[in-house]
């Protein structure tokens, strides 16, 4: 057990009113734990949401050393809060900590700092359809140092942010812009990690995309630049000639836990799922063939996010008719069910707070 100093805040904020939006409201609270070499994790705390006071020489600011998570916690109808799948991100946590030189921490320690401060702040979980509290766990590197060198001394913190859909228009479906000249990430570099890096360096093509009227960039891999990898925010499937495609886990794609979940179900409900190399040929090909049946995005704040259309140098897909496949959907009000306490948990998904 890990032993957490609370302290209160004297003045609590009004929670916040009408649409949420996603990661602008913060709670009350935050975890916060200092690594120090030769101590190790220590000075577990809840202290009041504030800013924090860092030397401008810390090893983050410079060179990005740190790693972060998003997961969420729900309001069930029943009145109980819910996690889901916590020990995945935990584990994932130090996958990325093992890639970044940062020091691993405990996977028991860090689902039990983010159920605490969850509890804390159990009021601020909205409860309309489609809201949730993200919650976001990160570890900064905070030796003042200007060398080249793992810090060694970390804060690990977790905050927390009532919010509703990541993309502003919720389930309806985005368009993608298929990237063919930037690249996010190479196999050996740091892609599968869930570090600030990766996605820094996704924010000229999400800008160029953006202008051109597209939600989110889809990468392709960096060598061939023809392989797809995956969305900004999410992994990302297709549903071609009855069977769900997604790219296998390769080094350079996150390894989502929205993602697992989903191939889990497409297996129990006995759709057909295949994790391979997918070229970008092969889907315009689906295409023209009129195979492409649907496609959507996964991830913790996106939850499944169907793909309306998808841009690729001078070609614009529309998927199916443009709207809500069904796949899509079922997975969605299935995934959302487990997670609010609404529908049965065959899988054993749900963790109750
Ligand atoms: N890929 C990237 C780059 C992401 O940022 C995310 C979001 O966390 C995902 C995939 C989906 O991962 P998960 O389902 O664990 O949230
Ligand atoms: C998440 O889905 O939790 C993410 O981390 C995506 C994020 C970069 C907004």
């Amino acid at each position: 057990m890990l032993d957490i100093k609370v302290t209160r805040t004297a003045t609590p904020k009004a929670k916040p009113e009408g649409k949420l939006g996603f990661g602008k409201i913060f709670t009350d609270h935050m975890f916060v734990m200092n690594y120090t070499e030769g101590m190790g994790w220590h000075d577990a705390r809840i202290v009041p949401f504030s800013d924090i006071s860092l030397s401008p020489a810390c090893v983050v600011f410079h060179y990005g050393q740190e790693m972060f998570e998003g997961m969420k916690a729900y309001k069930g109808a029943d009145g109980k809060t819910y996690l889901f799948r916590p020990e995945m991100n935990a584990k994932r946590a130090n996958e990325s900590n093992k890639r970044l030189c940062i020091p691993e921490i405990p996977e028991d320690i860090f689902v039990e700092a983010v159920k605490a401060v969850v509890k804390v702040d159990e009021d601020w979980i909205p409860t309309e359809e489609g809201t949730s509290l993200y919650v976001r766990p990160f570890v900064i590197a905070t030796d003042a140092f200007l060398g080249v060198a793992p810090s060694k001394t970390y804060l690990f913190m977790v905050i927390l942010s009532p919010s509703g859909a990541y993309y502003s228009d919720g389930l309806a479906p985005v368009g993608i812009w298929i990237e063919d000249d930037y690249v996010r990430a190479v196999k050996g570099g740091i892609g599968y990690a869930k570090t600030g890096g990766n996605y820094c360096a996704s924010l000229a093509a999400q800008v160029k995309a953006h202008d051109a009227g597209f939600s989110q960039v889809l990468w392709l891999d960096g060598v061939e630049r023809r392989y797809i990898e995956e969305v900004g925010a999410m992994n990302i499937f297709f549903k071609v000639d009855g069977k769900v495609l997604t790219p296998m886990l390769n080094g350079s794609i996150l390894p989502g836990i929205t993602r697992n979940s989903v191939i889990n179900l497409l297996k129990e409900w006995g759709v057909p799922v295949e994790e391979r190399r997918i070229s970008v040929d092969e889907l315009l090909e689906a295409q023209q063939n009129g195979k492409l049946e649907e496609v959507f995005g996964t991830g913790t704040a996106a939850v499944i996010s169907p793909v309306g259309k998808l841009r690729y140098k001078d070609d614009v897909m529309t998927i199916g008719d443009g709207g809500i496949g069904p796949v899509s959907q079922k997975l969605y009000d299935t995934i959302t069910g487990i997670q609010t306490g609404k529908l049965a948990d065959p899988l054993g998904w749900r963790v109750t707070l």
